[in-house]
This record gives structure tokens, C-alpha cells and sequence, in this order.
């Protein structure tokens, strides 16, 4: 037997043994995809651990991603198989960045909006949260008469501006992965793949943006490609999506955006779960994502407002 083969078993026995769920980001290493009873993005994720009726939540993905899973299902374990699985963008905004902002323009009494990529603290100070997924349906419900605050994400925050006609204080925050992206890359590529269509996260920059066929969250990714009349997409986000989609929609070719040999876009922090980290969490019962009983009160409230916004 490989030695995967021994792991995944092993995964098994132990999530049915302690009554777990295992959820995984579109980010996720392919392994780890192909054992998670579901895969999606943030918000398909975050829709899931809300309603997850089991023990114990493993979540293969990113911190923050874990830490909403606790703010919306406190009863449940909530497992994070590599506790470094960081995010640039959550770190781009600290909570006490943010608060001293917000106290030193109290006289503005801004609407804040925080894109789901942030911690507990900075959720716990928004009026309501977004993923890349709904940002656009949740910005045309917010009030008309307080200026928006978007953080932390400036390039989310611009292009959901510019489709909702909003105007927006930004929040000078941004993905590292997403902003390696070049306008000579893409350009590169398309040229290369001249028939290919280019689909791209709302994470890049402007310019990247501008070069896209389409702009969509990883999730809407699988539609836009499986209904296109197009067989080649150029997908301008992260890797491990590639998987995903070659999985969902056969037949046809999706391509990363490389540079020379290599891929520039792997997000480290998502990569830092492995099959036997996740083996280990579900033997161990830990690392477990743990947050602050009045801090998740705070939290909760605008991701309840954005979930049912997005409905
Ligand atoms: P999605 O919600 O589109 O999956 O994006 C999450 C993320 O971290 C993108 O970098
Ligand atoms: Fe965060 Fe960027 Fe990694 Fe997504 S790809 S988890 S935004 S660092």
C-alpha cells in the first residue's frame, strides 16, 4: 500500500471515530481536495461549518477561514490541521489599526466592510462582512447616507466599486500571491494561448483585471468555464483551483500562469496543510481554533447580515 493510500485510510477511520467533517478550500493540495467531504470557497465554507452537524470540524484551509467556522458554529471542535496557515491580506489589516482609524474619524461614521480575509477582531468592528463571492449583492444593499469603509482588501474593494457604481474608502490591503501577477505575464500567456480565455480572481490588481474575459471568486470559476462556449481558460488565481476544475469540467484545458518552468502563484499559507498534518489533527484532536466568547458575539453579527444578504 503507498503511503498515501495508508493515510487516507487511516483519515477515514479516525473522522468517522470522532464524528468529523472535513471541509477544504478550493486552495487546497489535490490530496486533501479528494478526501474533504466538500471543497468551495469562503462562502460555500462558511455556509457549510454553519450548518455542520457533527463533532468536530477539520478545516483545510487558512486561519481565518477556521476561526469564522467558530464564530458560526461555537458548539463544534474546530480543527486547523498546520496552526501557521496565515493570510497576507488578514495580516494587512490589524484590529488595532483599524479601531484607531475608526475612532480618529468617528465623525465620518463610516459603514465598514470587511472582506471575510480578516481576523475575528476586524470582523468584530464591521457593519458587515463579503467574500469575493457576493461582495458586489452585499455593497448594493448598504446604506446610502455613511460613507463605506472596505477593508482590507484595495483591489476587491475597487473593482466591487466599480460594478456597484459605490464610492469606497479603501483600505490599503492587498493578497501576495494575487499581486504577483504582471500585466507582461498575462500578456505573455495570451499570446501563447491566443484561443484561451482569461478568467481571474477579483485578488489582482487592475491591470490584471483590465487583461480578464471574466472576474469571478474561485467558486463561480466552474460554471463560468463549464457553460463558456470557449475549451481554454488562462486561470489567473492561485493553483490550486486547476484541480478542481479539471475535476469538474472535463475535457477541458485550464492553464496556469507560469514563469519560465514555474508557477508563480502558490499561496504558501495554503499549502502548509498536508494529508499528514490533517491525519495527526484528527488523532491528536489538535491544533483546535479557538476564539473569545465576546469577540465571536461581535463577529457574528455581520457575518449572520452577510449570509443572509447572500441568500
Ligand atoms: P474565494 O472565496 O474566492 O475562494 O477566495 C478566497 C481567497 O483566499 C482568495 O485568495
Ligand atoms: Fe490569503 Fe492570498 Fe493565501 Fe488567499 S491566496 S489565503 S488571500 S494569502
Amino acid at each position: 500500500m503507498s503511503n498515501n493510500a495508508g493515510l487516507k485510510e487511516q483519515i477515514l477511520q479516525l473522522k468517522k471515530e470522532r464524528n468529523a467533517i472535513i471541509l477544504a478550500h478550493s486552495y487546497q493540495r489535490p490530496e486533501i481536495q479528494d478526501i474533504a467531504d466538500f471543497v468551495g470557497d469562503s462562502l460555500a465554507l462558511a455556509r457549510k461549518a454553519q450548518e455542520a452537524e457533527c463533532d468536530t470540524i477539520v478545516f483545510c484551509g487558512v486561519h481565518f477561514m477556521a476561526e469564522t467556522a467558530c464564530i458560526l458554529n461555537p458548539t463544534r471542535k474546530v480543527l486547523l490541521p498546520d496552526l501557521n496557515a496565515a493570510c497576507s491580506l488578514e495580516a494587512s489589516c490589524p484590529a488595532e489599526e483599524l479601531a484607531d482609524f475608526l475612532q480618529k474619524n468617528r465623525d465620518k461614521n463610516y459603514y465598514v466592510v470587511a472582506y471575510v480575509n480578516c481576523s475575528i477582531g476586524v470582523k468584530a468592528l464591521a457593519d458587515v462582512i463579503v467574500t469575493s463571492g457576493n461582495s458586489q449583492r452585499i455593497i448594493e444593499t448598504a446604506p446610502t447616507n455613511r460613507p463605506i469603509l472596505f477593508v482590507p482588501d484595495r483591489n476587491l474593494g475597487a473593482w466591487t466599486a466599480a460594478r456597484t457604481g459605490r464610492e469606497m474608502v479603501l483600505w490599503n490591503g492587498a493578497c501576495h500571491v494575487h499581486e504577483r501577477f504582471t500585466r507582461d505575464q498575462i500578456l505573455a500567456m495570451k499570446e501563447k494561448y491566443p484561443q484561451a480565455a482569461v478568467v481571474c480572481h477579483p485578488e489582482c490588481q487592475e491591470p490584471i483585471r483590465l487583461l480578464a474575459d471574466h472576474i469571478c471568486s474561485t467558486e463561480k470559476m466552474i460554471p463560468y468555464c463549464r457553460e463558456s462556449a470557449g475549451n481554454s481558460f488562462i486561470i489567473v488565481t492561485e493553483t490550486g483551483i486547476l484541480h478542481r476544475l479539471r475535476k469538474l469540467v472535463p475535457g477541458k484545458e485550464f492553464i496556469p500562469v507560469t514563469m519560465g518552468q514555474c508557477s508563480c502563484a502558490e499561496c504558501e499559507y495554503m499549502k502548509l496543510n498536508t494529508l499528514e498534518k490533517l491525519r495527526n489533527c484528527l488523532r491528536d484532536m489538535q491544533p483546535e481554533v479557538k476564539v473569545e466568547a465576546s469577540l465571536r458575539q461581535k463577529a457574528e453579527k455581520p457575518l449572520l447580515r452577510m449570509l443572509e444578504l447572500s441568500l
